[in-house]
């Protein structure tokens, strides 16, 4: 990223709108969807969704429907299968019959979705790391990573929260401080912050030392969360009257005793005085991009903040980790949008990219980080594969100095 010019649009060479759409879907010969860029053919799960036994429509217990056996010389105008529901079907007609009534032309294919099944079990035991032992390299001194981009919904807390786990399940000592007050990151990692709570808000605004509101993050050793309150909703008008407004962050983080390996600070979608405080604590700064139209709009404003706070409040800061999230490879437009943002930040851009996954966005749901909700899922490799980069770039070179 050089500093000052103006980010491209996406898509400089842009192609038309309509190119950006999938090309309409085709079928093959036996009617299953096939792909039209690629020409694949969706496998069909087998088994999938398939219900223990047929219901009826209405409740209750039916009995299973009698078959009904054509009179060899009538040809059936329509084909009816009649499914046995008492045990489960054997051998490649069964399996055909299978395929034929329970899976639906729309589900999901198991190659788009998630990894097969013996891979994706081997590779939730490397995620999960069960020995503890460390297998990603801690840095020398504490990394304090900004986790900031004032659009909103592109994956801030999502990332903070995977990324955090990953590190500390494998090896890493970890702080997760959530500046932001809708307090998802506290939600993700399942910690209390509900009104009352001793939270971020104390620290800044009544300096209240860091550890004493810190949480243990259950169920995953070596991770602490600073949970955020709606409390925190008030600090950015606050801290106006505050001295020193914008480093109370920076200075209750050194504050803290125990040593960590990596803080990182969930910022809020936008870049008032609680993402300036988080940037004046930040040695590094982490963007993630969604990679969508607008993935670039504003960016320029995010990057003139940086280079402002750098130049007159933190000159360590530097832009080392753009992330790409949200990444649907069925659309030209991700494509078109990695492109972009590769050929402008360069190497600072992870190799891993997130992609669009369904078991990310559920995992908040109970408490927890993809990386434990669903080890084996696409989301949790890939946020895996993201931390792994972090942890090996930040012991193999201090990254420049040219954000
Ligand atoms: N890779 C993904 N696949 C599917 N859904 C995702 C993915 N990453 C994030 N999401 C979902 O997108 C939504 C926004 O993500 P998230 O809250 O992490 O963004 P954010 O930048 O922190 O938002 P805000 O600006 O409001 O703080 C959430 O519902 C989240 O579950
Ligand atoms: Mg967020």
């Amino acid at each position: 990223m050089v500093a000052g010019t103006a980010l491209p649009a996406v898509g400089a060479a842009r192609p038309s709108p309509e190119s950006y759409l999938p090309p309409p879907s085709t079928t093959d010969g036996a009617g299953r969807p096939a792909n039209a860029a690629t020409g694949r053919v969706a496998p069909v799960r087998r088994n999938a969704g398939l219900p223990a036994r047929l219901e009826s429509p209405i409740g209750g217990n039916v009995p299973p429907p009698v078959p009904q056996q054509p009179h060899p010389d009538v040809v059936p105008e329509q084909m009816h299968v009649a499914v046995d529901t008492s045990g489960p079907p054997t051998g490649a007609v069964a399996d055909a019959v299978t395929a034929a009534a329970y899976v639906s032309r729309e589900t999901p294919t198991r190659e788009e979705d998630d990894p097969p099944l013996a891979m994706e079990a081997m590779r939730a035991v490397q995620i999960l790391n069960p020995s503890g032992e460390v297998t990603m390299p801690r840095p020398e001194r504490t990394r304090v990573m900004c986790v900031a981009n004032q659009k909103g919904g592109v994956g801030k807390t999502t990332t903070t929260v995977n990324l955090a786990v990953a590190l500390a399940l494998h090896g890493n000592r970890v702080l997760v401080v959530d500046l932001d007050p809708q307090g998802n990151a506290s939600t993700g990692l399942n910690v209390p912050h509900h009104t009352g709570v001793p939270d971020v808000y104390d620290c800044l605004i009544n300096s209240v030392p860091l550890e004493e509101v810190a949480q243990e993050v259950e169920g995953i050793p070596n991770l602490y969360c600073v949970p955020a309150t709606i409390d925190l909703a008030g600090a950015e008008i606050e801290l106006v009257s505050v001295v020193a407004r914008e480093s109370r962050l920076a200075r209750a983080i050194a504050a803290y005793p125990g040593h960590f390996d990596y803080v990182f600070i969930d910022c809020p979608p936008s870049l008032g005085l609680l993402t300036v405080n988080a940037l004046v604590a930040a040695q590094e700064v982490l963007i993630p991009i969604q990679c969508e139209y607008y993935a670039l709009e504003g960016l320029n404003q995010l990057i003139n903040n940086i280079n402002l706070v750098r130049q007159h409040l933190n000159p360590k800061l530097e832009v080392s980790t753009i992330l790409l999230t949200m990444y649907d490879r069925r659309t030209r437009l991700a494509d078109a949008v990695e492109q972009d943002v590769r050929n402008h930040f360069g190497d600072k851009v992870l190799q891993a990219v997130i992609p669009r996954n369904v078991r990310v966005s559920e995992a908040p749901s109970y408490g927890q980080s993809v990386m434990t909700y669903d080890p084996g899922s696409r989301g949790a490799t890939s946020y895996f594969e993201a931390a792994q980069e972090i942890a090996e770039r930040g012991v193999k070179e201090p990254v420049s100095r040219n954000a």
